[in-house]
């Protein structure tokens, strides 16, 4: 009797979910995860895949695939140029919301969180800003004025909407800059001082008190096994950690994740021991532009698929080796991809010669690659012991 009634009811929770179109998997009808979207397969990790956001590209209506799949595969979103200060007040005193303003409805609409990008930075800053420093018509403190107005502006417009700001980005030199020491470099440090950045960061957490505060920087995805001293991503950790140690609220470190398929870069392992270290300091960890470019040889360009498949495939462990290792700490809560299509990407027209390009996840056609795939697989056959769901950070105040 107790056969025929489970019988019945599974029949009843069968008939019940077919109706609602979400027929439970079952031995004979399991669901592919290979046909979920990477944003569902991110979740079932409380891990958010995300991507920059061209808005011309979305509000392209000559191209619905591109908004389509923002929609489809993503699960947070960021103005890849849109919120940059350039962009947002091109004039002084007269802000252009509308494309920001944009993004942020785009994302409330298709249940996405925002990555806000990006507060202060010492590239595409308003012409009018740095002539005024340049020929002395701005003052040092009146400098330091405008960027807390900035900040305060910008933040308190979004404030609620914003899960992670990018606050600062890119304040540390490289080994091949000039001098090779490490140093703050840029517009801000050189103008106001390396101050700026424990400011920067005080003044968003003024203008929102959740939002979580991310020093955002690239070529920090591993620690080096030479000299300490010349290692920017060493150099980056003890920032942060005197930071907080300072109390400045940082909640989260942004490692963008820019690799060439022509350059060694770095090992599953070896991505996921920064990660551990930079958790260690109390913060949250992201992936905030990830993408593999590759020299465009005159054989790719040719079509060899003897110079395109190595490529491709090189590519495609590179994405797979940061999202490996982000999903291995519980603290690293996102993984966002600059762009995800070689119809949109800033690589071409930033490495043109020699040419470099396939960048992203997608090619031209909004055709998946290899690393697309590879991601996916990752999302699926990653689970417990060593994979287990994020770890929400708490901003701190
Ligand atoms: O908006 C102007 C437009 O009015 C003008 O007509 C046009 C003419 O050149 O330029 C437009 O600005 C361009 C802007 O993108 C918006 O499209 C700038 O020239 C161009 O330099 C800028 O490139 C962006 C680049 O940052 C600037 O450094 C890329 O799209 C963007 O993908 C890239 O993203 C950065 C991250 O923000 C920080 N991390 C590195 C990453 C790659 O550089």
């Amino acid at each position: 009797m107790q056969l025929k009634r489970w019988l019945v009811a599974g029949a009843v929770v069968i008939m019940a979910a077919a109706v609602a179109g979400a027929a439970p998997a079952t031995a004979s009808h399991p669901v592919d995860p290979a046909q979920q979207s990477l944003r569902t397969l991110g979740l079932r990790h409380n891990l958010y895949l995300g991507t920059a956001v061209d808005l011309a590209a979305l509000n392209d209506s000559a191209d619905p695939q591109y908004r389509a799949t923002v929609a489809k595969e993503f699960s947070s979103v960021t103005a890849e140029n849109a919120m940059k200060w350039a962009e947002l007040e091109p004039t002084r005193g007269t802000y252009n919301w509308g494309p920001a303003d944009e993004l942020v409805a785009f994302a409330k609409r298709n249940n996405q969180k925002l990555r806000g990008h990006v507060l202060v930075w010492h590239n595409q800053l308003p012409a009018w800003l740095t002539d005024g420093v340049n020929d002395g018509s701005i003052s040092t403190d009146e400098l330091r004025d405008l960027l807390r107005k900035h900040i305060t502006t910008v933040v308190k417009r979004y404030q609620g909407k914003i899960w992670q700001w990018d606050v600062v980005n890119e304040a540390v030199s490289d080994p091949w800059d000039n001098p090779p020491t490490l140093h703050y470099k840029g517009f801000w440090a050189q103008h106001l001082g390396p101050g700026y950045i424990a400011d920067a960061f005080r003044w968003a957490r003024a203008a929102d008190p959740k939002a979580l505060l991310f020093y955002n920087d690239y070529n920090i995805e591993a620690f080096g096994s030479g000299d300490p001293a010349n290692d920017k991503t060493q150099f980056v950790y003890d920032m942060v950690r005197q930071l907080r140690r300072d109390g400045v609220p940082v909640d989260g470190v942004g490692s963008q994740g820019h690799l060439g398929t022509q350059y060694g870069n770095y090992s599953t392992l070896q991505v996921a021991a920064a990660l551990k270290k930079f958790a260690g300091l109390g913060v949250a960890t992201a992936f905030t532009e990830v993408d593999v470019r590759s020299q465009l040889t005159e054989g790719v360009q040719a079509g060899d698929s003897n110079e395109i498949n190595p490529r491709l495939q090189a590519s495609a462990a590179n994405y797979s080796a940061l999202l490996q290792a982000c999903l291995a700490d519980r603290h690293c809560l996102s993984y966002t991809v600059w762009g995800f299509t070689d119809k949109h990407s800033w690589v071409p027209g930033w490495f043109s010669d020699p040419p470099e390009g396939m960048a992203t996840i997608m090619d031209e056609n909004y055709q998946p690659k290899r690393a697309y795939f590879e991601l996916k697989a990752d999302l699926i056959y990653s689970g417990p012991p060593y994979v287990l769901p994020r770890i929400p950070q708490r901003p701190r105040r």
